[in-house]
């Protein structure tokens, strides 16, 4: 941290919150805001002659509330940079440390927050993470018993610099435990709090474990786990050893820890899978392993850099095998537990990679993006009229699009990732896609069903995942009918209905659309934006008269080549058995409906052309 601080080209902005994040990659803005400390850092040396004068003492939020601390403090000794700040909360303005401070004259009531604009070509985000509460669980007396403590409590009593001077001692009556146990997935691995595993809690228990075993060898040291996950380079053979020194393991997830209240020791039930039956332990001190959760203001930093969370609550990489230290924002790096539970060497090396991943982008001049980006229709656009609408911000999963009241939708390109959202839901028809612009699709729908329409399966795929399980059962030959027809867009969210509409209108027998699972869209929101829209159109469909069997939705990842072929060898079956006849009146008595709904189309000028080359050449 103190080399980070003296580097020439690094500049540390302690106490500063980041407010807002414009512009993309390469030319980012960010308005940052310093908070006051009311300590001037010029004149400050970090003497800390101010501090036991004050009179105010709260719980030290860096010792988990062991020990206290002023209202003027540092936040630990290792603080970087190694200046006072008043917690403006707790100060009651006695100026005590004001007349402490002396002829130094570092302490300044008068200070504001500062806000300032940087410009940044490219962010990391490495925010951590923050530990699970377990007092929410009952049933282990957290909060409620006073030697059940947690790992991170733990690892501060353990601290030569911690409030104990590193000399262990348990709660209640700062008597040494020599019977101690430790409970680990507390908030993880647990339907009701975290479904993840924290990944890191195995190893340090397993270390503090072990380190209590070699300075006390006669400690009786019990560790409860539903599995012990040991999976990097050494730690099979630390684990081993841990057993090997007499650290007792019992699988199973205790169930209640009671209390004692004269002795103070704790009684702890729980299954044993190994004696395949209930036991109860005494202990003398235990120790909770609790979950990593996402630090509380995941949220608002997400939203500030538009980056999303997933499912777990930690934010969400670009993807998590090809490119784990990317968000779905170009330029924005994701590393350490800010993505998800990680121990040091992971945490390091991914702060590495992101910090290489980020130096790409300084080191270069010009930056390629995608030509398949999103493209406004100035005069078709109703916000340019001062009309309300900006429906294809909302659908924008990148922030890519403006939209001001009396101006025409605005697409930053370098944002843009090309999902197609933005086109499929526009109303009217005001933003196009390069290369997948709607002539170009409707183009191909007319080309694909011009000989005998209703004998075909028409499927719509993605690019990323359904394409490619097209893809994978060609090349795996498994088979299917030769009725098939694909269409390929980039993404499900590209899918309008207008397109479904004249695939029907056109006569298709059958028509499929397929996209990634939920989890594997190459666009954040794109596959749930389509799914949205399939549910709905799945009803309208059905409304307008069409046999529901003729309308399928699938979830087809890249892999999933037999699930291809099945799907369309289903349908193609389906189809066979409607009968061609009332196929036939079904298609005549749905088209003038189906004609009412896209209407719009041939209103679209580059639609139009498209319609009448398709005319003229059919
Ligand atoms: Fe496949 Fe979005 S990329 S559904």
């Amino acid at each position: 941290m103190v080399d980070a601080a003296r580097h020439p080209n690094i500049t540390v902005k302690s106490y500063t919150e980041v407010k807002r994040v414009e512009g993309f990659i390469g030319n980012f803005k960010v308005l940052v805001e310093e908070k006051p400390r009311y300590v001037n850092m010029d004149r400050c040396n970090g003497c800390g002659a101010c501090s036991p004068v004050c009179p105010i003492e709260i719980p030290n939020e860096f010792e988990e509330g062991i020990a206290p601390r002023k209202a003027i403090y540092i936040p630990h000794a290792q603080a970087v940079p190694l200046r006072y700040v008043i917690d403006e909360e707790a100060c009651i303005h006695c100026y005590k440390c004001v007349d402490a401070c002396g002829k130094l004259d570092a302490i300044d009531f008068s200070q504001q927050p500062r806000q300032e604009w940087l410009d940044v070509g490219s962010i990391l985000v490495a925010t951590g993470f923050d530990n699970f509460d377990p007092s929410v669980i009952k049933e282990y007396g957290f909060g409620r018993y006073a030697n059940v403590i947690t790992a991170m409590e733990l690892e501060r009593i353990n601290n030569s610099a911690g409030p104990t001077a590193g000399r262990i001692m348990r709660p209640s009556d700062s008597k040494f435990p020599n019977k101690i146990s430790f409970i680990q997935c507390v908030g993880s691995r647990d339907e009701r709090y975290n479904l993840y595993c924290s990944g890191f809690c195995c190893m340090y228990t397993i270390k503090n474990a072990v380190q209590w075993k070699q300075t006390y060898p006669d400690a009786d040291i019990t560790i409860f786990y539903m599995d012990i996950r040991t999976p990097s380079k050494g730690y099979e053979e630390f684990y081993r050893r841990a057993r090997e020194m007499g650290i007792r393991f019992i699988q199973g997830r205790p169930s209640i820890i009671t209390e004692d209240p004269k002795t103070g020791n704790l009684f702890i039930q729980a299954e044993d899978v190994g004696l395949g039956r209930t036991i109860e332990l005494e202990s003398e001190m235990v120790i909770l392993s609790t979950a990593a959760i996402p630090r509380v203001d995941t949220d608002a930093m997400g939203s500030v850099l538009n980056i999303s969370r997933s499912p777990d609550g930690f934010f969400m990489e670009y993807h998590p095998k090809l490119r784990p230290v990317d968000s779905p924002t170009d330029g924005v790096f994701l590393c350490g537990a800010a993505q998800s539970p990680k121990d040091i060497p992971a945490s390091v090396a991914q702060g590495s990679a992101a910090a290489s991943r980020a130096a790409r982008i300084l080191n270069a001049d010009e930056w390629e993006i995608e030509p398949i980006v999103a493209m406004v229709w100035e005069d078709r656009c109703i916000s340019a009229q001062g009309k309300k609408c900006g429906i294809c911000a909302t659908k924008c999963p990148y922030g890519a699009i403006l939209v001001e009241t009396g101006k025409a939708a605005m697409v930053t390109a370098a944002k843009c990732h090309g999902c197609g959202g933005c086109v499929a839901e526009c109303p009217h028809n005001a933003i196009t896609q390069k290369h997948f612009t709607d002539a170009q699709v409707i183009s191909q729908l007319h080309a694909l069903l011009r000989h005998e329409p209703e004998k075909k399966v028409l499927a719509f795929m993605c690019h990323w995942c359904s394409y490619g399980g097209a893809d994978n059962a060609g090349t795996s030959h498994f088979e299917y009918p030769a009725s098939q027809r694909g269409l390929r867009v980039m993404c499900s969210a590209r899918m309008d209905s207008d397109f479904i509409f004249e695939a029907f209108r056109l006569g298709a027998g059958v028509v499929l659309v397929s996209g990634c699972h939920p989890q594997d869209c190459h666009y954040i929101t794109g596959q749930r934006v389509g799914a949205e829209r399939f549910e709905k159109l799945t009803k309208r469909l059905v409304d307008m008269g069409i046999s529901p069997q003729r309308f399928r939705v699938e979830w087809i990842s890249a892999a999933e080549g037999a699930k291809y072929a099945q799907v369309i060898r289903e349908m193609d079956q389906t189809l066979r058995q409607i009968d061609p006849q009332a196929l036939k009146e079904e298609i005549e008595r749905t088209r003038p409906e189906l004609e009412r709904r896209v209407r719009r189309l041939p209103e679209i000028p580059d639609v139009a052309l498209a319609l009448e080359l398709a005319k003229a050449t059919s």
